[in-house]
């Protein structure tokens, strides 16, 4: 036998700092449709991801939350991967960038860039808020496009003309976070040099990746190529920079590090070797990327690699973007679809086949046609491919006591057809064109299906003597069957996982297409696949809709850029956590209005499942008792300590239903802006509240 493959496989790391949505499964179901078909072809393969952990939009989102950063991102580690393993994405590792590991390996890549002459440092006029003590980045602070003139633009790229330029060159410049005005200041960062491996990089690309990304990249070859600014100042979540104490690495340093990072761990946890996996020549090892972020891991990633000493991806894959009905997805349309909303709608095995048929493993953008999904889903996989197991398995079952027979010489020819396209097949799923699949697999359905209505098994079977001829027709449905559900399964594991389990058989391996199953008792016929309505569709997309207002999102440094394929940028700003501003003035008669009163805490407990939710139980005197639910988690974590406390709470609020329960009032709460911490309202100093008692 062959000697079996060793591959690492990556999927981009998914931001901490936002929920997984349906265009980032367009990658990690992707990535798991080719692990699985490794594995199941006995490659030794590992999938490994983790979390992004770290940067300015996930500080600045943990202290509008009032929580500490470390506790945002454990909260995201755990939604992430309960989505993931919904959809059935199946990692072997999913790590987090702010590991020990990870800290150790970016020290170790920045001392070799150092040692290497590749570091250097660099003076550039940034913009600054005085008010809130930070370096904005481009997409913190907006102004008038230079060139056209239009208002409210960000500091990277105009919406409107469609131009870039730096941050600085914005007219009325004004911080997003505060409104304030930012002052031009001097700053001080270290960059990457790439220009040294100017000619290393122009022939390591090619090879590397498709022609259509390389020759994008390879545009920017013909001039020099520019430093890259791998410094943040501080305060900045994330590792400080080895010998400049007010500096980190910027999150797009140690975050393909945390590639390695993430199989290191699985390493140690898995009795296995580093040196055998990234760092042996003979084993392979693939990224899947979108095509945002190719500038990051076709550039300035194998730059890191080759300059600190480690092996190169063999491959870089890069997908295109999910459009829904033909547009970008959009919140108030209701197409930006997270994981979880669709889960409460819909079953995952329909997103993955449908996935499965619009993937041609090209840089094309991919479209969810909503009704084209529900079509193909009901149609095909239902109608065409499922619908052969649940007639053929319930007939046997019903009729014949669920033994099946042996293949007459028909059987065997269409048997023998459908075995006939597994190394096609194989190859489609080794070339990532995963479009093909359904493609085949329905070709083998239809003629399995011409036969069964040729047959009429549904009349033979009331025949007095047709049972034997019956069990035959079955017999050849449900070995067809089992065949499909075989080449299916890096599509649908948890479909064929219940086919095997029809049979009596193990999980299925890609040498399990050879067999044939004859004289066996099948199994109950548990459901595969049910039709999807319309209708629940239509639920998610309603469920799924935002009103303009509330659709604010902290964007990403990095996804905030709209023109991401430009060169690298010699003044992407540092950023520490902003103060939030101060709300517009509120006229005397509209604070009168409030009933401020004393509660005394009787019981407070926890919310399941709520990272920043207290459940308050006050006596309020006169008032009765009431329940309040107030977010300060993070500043209270034993909240039995607060019990027999008084507290001042807004009496006269209108009554909140929140998905925990009805709140009724707020209990008041003072903080320093920005910051995690906080005290409840002190009574001394409040004054204003009436005691209920
Ligand atoms: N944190 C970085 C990746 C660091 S890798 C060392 C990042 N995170 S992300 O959450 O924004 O995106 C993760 C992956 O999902 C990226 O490959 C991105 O291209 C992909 N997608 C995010 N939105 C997408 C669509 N709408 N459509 C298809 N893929 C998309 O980038
Ligand atoms: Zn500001």
């Amino acid at each position: 036998m062959s000697e079996k493959r060793r591959i690492v496989v990556t999927s981009a790391l998914p931001y901490a700092n936002g929920d997984i949505h349906l265009g980032h499964l367009v990658e990690y179901i992707q990535t798991d449709f080719w692990v699985r078909f490794q594995k199941m072809r006995g490659n030794a393969c590992v999938y490994i991801c983790a979390d992004d952990t770290h940067g300015t939009p996930i500080m600045i989102r943990a202290a509008k939350e009032g929580i500490a950063p470390e506790d945002l991102i454990a909260r995201s580690h755990a939604t992430h991967l309960k989505d993931f393993t919904d959809f059935e994405v199946a990692f072997d590792n999913y790590y987090s960038t702010n590991s020990p590991e990870n800290k150790a390996l970016s020290e170790q890549f920045f001392a070799a860039m150092e040692k290497s002459g590749g570091v250097t440092k660099r003076t550039t006029p940034q913009l600054y808020c005085e008010h809130c003590k930070m370096f904005l980045p481009d997409r913190f602070v907006k102004g008038v496009c230079p060139k056209c003139g239009a208002e409210g633009q960000y500091g990277d790229s105009c919406d409107k003309c469609g131009s870039t330029y730096a941050a600085e060159e914005l007219g009325n410049p004004v911080c997003t976070t505060c409104g304030g005005t930012p002052v031009v200041k001097d700053s001080e960062h270290l960059y990457f040099e790439l220009e040294p491996q100017h000619d290393y990089l122009q022939q390591w690309i090619p090879g590397h990746t498709t022609s259509d990304v390389s020759n994008k990249l390879l545009e920017w070859f013909s001039e020099p190529l520019r430093g890259w600014c791998i410094s943040r100042a501080a305060p900045y979540f994330g590792f400080q920079i080895p010998g400049y104490p007010d500096k980190y690495f910027y999150v797009w340093v140690d975050a393909p590090i945390g590639y390695l990072a993430s199989l290191q761990n699985w390493c140690d946890k898995n009795g296995q070797k580093f040196a055998d996996w990234w760092q042996n020549p003979k084993a392979e090892r693939y990224h899947f990327i979108g095509k945002d972020i190719i500038r990051f891991h076709c550039l300035f990633w194998p730059g890191m690699l080759h300059t600190a000493g480690f092996e190169q991806p063999n491959k870089i894959f890069v997908h295109g973007f999910l459009t829904v009905n033909g547009e970008k997805m959009s919140k108030s349309k209701g197409t930006f679809v997270n994981a979880r909303t669709y889960l409460d709608h819909l079953p995952a095995s329909a997103l993955r086949y449908y996935y499965a048929c619009k993937l041609g493993g090209t840089t094309d953008d991919m479209d969810l046609n909503l009704q084209d999904f529900v079509q193909r889903v009901n149609g095909d996989m239902v109608g065409k491919i499922t619908n052969l197991a649940s007639r053929g398995a319930q007939m046997l079952n019903k009729n014949l006591e669920g033994r099946m027979g042996a293949l007459d010489a028909e059987g065997q020819e269409l048997v023998a057809l459908a075995r006939s396209r597994a190394e096609v097949i194989a190859q489609h799923y080794e070339d990532r064109r995963f479009s093909q699949v359904p493609v085949e697999v329905a070709k083998i359905a239809d003629a399995a299906n011409e036969y069964f209505d040729r047959r009429e098994p549904w009349k033979t079977v009331k025949l007095p003597d047709g049972a034997e001829t019956t069990r035959t027709t079955l017999t050849t449905i449900l070995n067809v069957f089992r065949i499909l559900a075989i080449y299916l399964k890096p599509i649908l594991p948890a479909y064929a996982e219940k086919v095997a389990a029809l049979f009596g058989e193990a999980s299925y391996g890609w040498d399990d297409i050879a067999k044939t199953v004859e004289s066996t008792t099948i199994g109950k016929y548990e459901y595969l696949a049910t039709r999807i309505d319309a209708k629940q569709v239509e639920a998610m997309i309603e469920k799924a809709k935002v009103k303009p207002a509330d659709s604010g999102e902290v964007a990403h440094e990095s996804r905030a850029s709209k023109n991401k394929d430009k060169a690298a940028k010699p003044a992407e700003a540092a950023a520490a956590v902003a103060a939030p501003a101060l709300k517009p003035e509120v006229a005397f008669a509209d604070f009168e209005k409030l009933d401020l009163r004393i509660g005394k805490v009787v019981a407070c407990e926890i919310v399941p499942k709520s990272a920043k939710l207290l459940k308050f139980t006050l006596d309020c005197g006169v008032l009765g008792t009431r329940t309040i639910f107030s977010g300060i988690r993070g500043a209270y974590p034993d909240p039995a300590a607060l019990i027999g406390k008084e507290v001042l709470f807004i009496a006269n609020l209108a009554p909140r239903k929140m998905s925990v329960g009805v709140s009724e009032g707020m209990i008041l709460y003072a903080g320093e802006p920005g910051k995690s911490g906080g005290v409840l309202a002190p009574l001394a100093e409040a004054g204003a509240g009436t005691p209920a008692t």
